[in-house]
């Protein structure tokens, strides 16, 4: 098994060499928690060449396995699935013990409107029994393609015209999907935000200026009202990546 990665803790106090674990842990009086996970650069882009995997370090992707394995189930937008070539999360070893009681490893949930995805792909295909990968869709959408999709996913239908985000994050509850770890995209992150559907920012800043036109952690129409975060704690290691919680303020 790897070693724990250690972290040390910047805000509220200072302590050396926290584990990952303990620095992540989900808040447990919630009913239903949605935790958003994102990478970026100093100067705020979250892609290099149009992947978000030129930002982290080790730990960024330690970090992105550990929430995976915290969530009960692993929200993304359909974007983000087709440009990472998302598959089912994997087993992993390392955080093996934190999922006692649940399944091996949690579900995907895409979002998609236009449905356009391959549904004969291992995000799909692949999909553990235990895990089968959701799609959560609106119903102004083609009734054979939710079909099609239905053979090798589950199918969830929020919203009529477009899809209703608080009406899916109640179907995920209903579900029993309380820890809800949501890998963005930008706009699904932003859509999120505009419901109130977001309880935790989880960023990794890499010290790294990127420029360019490199989407940001959101996109879309400005955010109004602006939402106001609080910062719940920073982490920091030696290579100059800072890693930070923040709550939606109030
Ligand atoms: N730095 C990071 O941590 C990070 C994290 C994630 C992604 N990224 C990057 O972000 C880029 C993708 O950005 P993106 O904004 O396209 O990502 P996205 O939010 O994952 O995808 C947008 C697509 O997801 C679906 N979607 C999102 N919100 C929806 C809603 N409210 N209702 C219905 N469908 C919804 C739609 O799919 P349909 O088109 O199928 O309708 C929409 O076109 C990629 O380059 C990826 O690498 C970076």
């Amino acid at each position: 098994m790897t070693e724990i990665p250690r972290i040390n803790r910047l805000f509220p106090d200072q302590v050396k060499d926290v584990g990952l674990h303990d620095a992540l842990v989900f808040p447990g009086e919630a009913d239903q928690w949605v935790r958003a996970v994102f990478v970026a650069s100093v100067d705020g882009a979250a892609t290099v060449a149009g992947h978000a995997g030129g930002l982290g370090n080790d730990i960024d992707k330690q970090l992105f396995a550990l929430n995976r394995a915290l969530a009960d189930v692993i929200l993304v937008g359909a974007g983000t699935a087709r440009t990472e070539v998302y598959g089912p999360a994997e087993d992993d070893p390392q955080w093996r013990h934190l999922r006692e009681n649940r399944t091996p490893t949690a579900p995907m949930a895409v979002v998609s409107h236009s449905l356009d995805l391959d549904f004969s792909a291992p995000l799909f295909t692949e999909a553990p029994d235990s895990a089968q990968t959701i799609l959560i869709t609106c119903a102004d959408t083609s009734a054979q393609t939710r079909d099609q999709a239905a053979e090798v996913a589950e199918v969830i239908v929020a919203g009529q015209t477009s899809v209703d985000l608080s009406a899916a994050l109640v179907e995920l509850r209903n579900r029993g999907f309380a820890q809800i770890v949501c890998e963005g995209g930008p706009q699904l992150f932003t859509d999120l935000l505009e419901v109130g559907g977001v309880d935790e920012l989880c960023l990794t800043r890499s010290p790294t200026l990127i420029a360019g036109t490199e989407t940001t952690i959101l996109r879309g129409a400005q955010l109004e009202p602006p939402v106001d975060l609080e910062l719940e704690s920073l982490f920091g290691t030696d290579d100059g990546f800072l890693y930070l919680l923040y709550r939606p303020a109030g």
